[in-house]
């Protein structure tokens, strides 16, 4: 089973959509999914609790556990301000780090200071975990966006992906859904935005 943390400590910045996204692209390949929700909001257990039955299924890691069935993938969301033990015990879960980053200054500033922790985290660990980076909420033509496009630029990590700013996720959460349980020609578009980050996952 591949474990995948989706983490960044600074709150809203895309942690949960990210996670039932990621959860939603690789239980439509036919993949078996579970989800573990390290946030006391307990959003992404109720995203799946409201999924509905006839989609790909998608489990919470305590069901599975319960059914003594193991998953291929284990997609791991966590909380806004997790740090210190809790952090390093889910680092430790992880074979695979995406951190997602919206634009703005404050984003900007947080999530240096985060990636700048999780690396000497990867060093004192000796690599063992891949770390990727997503730009969230990505807005054409805007000062953030374009902040953040040099910022990521200037870090020696893979960029996985830009996902736009859209109500296409927000709508879909609505109905316990993610972008790739959507109709294609709804979805089309967005869904291409996802190609290098799931190629990353699957990789090795
Ligand atoms: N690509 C997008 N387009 C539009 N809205 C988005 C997009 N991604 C996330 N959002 C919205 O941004 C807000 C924050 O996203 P989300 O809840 O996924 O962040 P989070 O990191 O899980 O937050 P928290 O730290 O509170 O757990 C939500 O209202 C979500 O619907
Ligand atoms: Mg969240």
């Amino acid at each position: 089973m591949k474990a995948v943390l989706v983490a960044n400590p600074k709150g809203g910045s895309g942690k949960t959509t990210l996670s039932v996204n990621i959860a939603g692209l690789l239980a439509n390949q036919g993949e078996c999914v579970a989800l573990l929700d390290l946030d006391r909001q307990q959003s992404a257990s109720l995203w799946i609790e409201s999924r509905p039955v006839n989609l790909p299924n998608i489990s919470t890691l305590e069901s599975r556990k319960e059914e003594g069935h193991l998953d291929d993938w284990l997609i791991v969301d966590s909380a806004a301000g997790m740090h210190g033990k809790d952090m390093t015990d889910a680092l430790k879960l992880a074979d695979k780090i995406i951190v997602p980053i919206s634009p703005s200054i404050f984003d900007l500033h947080a999530s240096r200071d985060f990636l700048e922790a999780l690396s000497q985290e990867k060093k004192s660990r000796k690599g063992k975990y891949d770390i990727g980076i997503v730009g969230m909420r990505m807005a054409s033509n805007t000062r953030a966006s374009q902040a953040l496009e040099h910022f990521l630029a200037t870090l020696d990590l893979p960029i996985l992906g830009y996902i736009r700013e859209t109500q296409i996720y927000v709508n879909a959460a609505f109905e316990g859904k993610s972008l790739f349980d959507l109709p294609r020609y709804v979805a089309e578009k967005d869904v291409a935005q996802w190609e290098h980050l799931h190629g990353w996952l699957t990789k090795h």
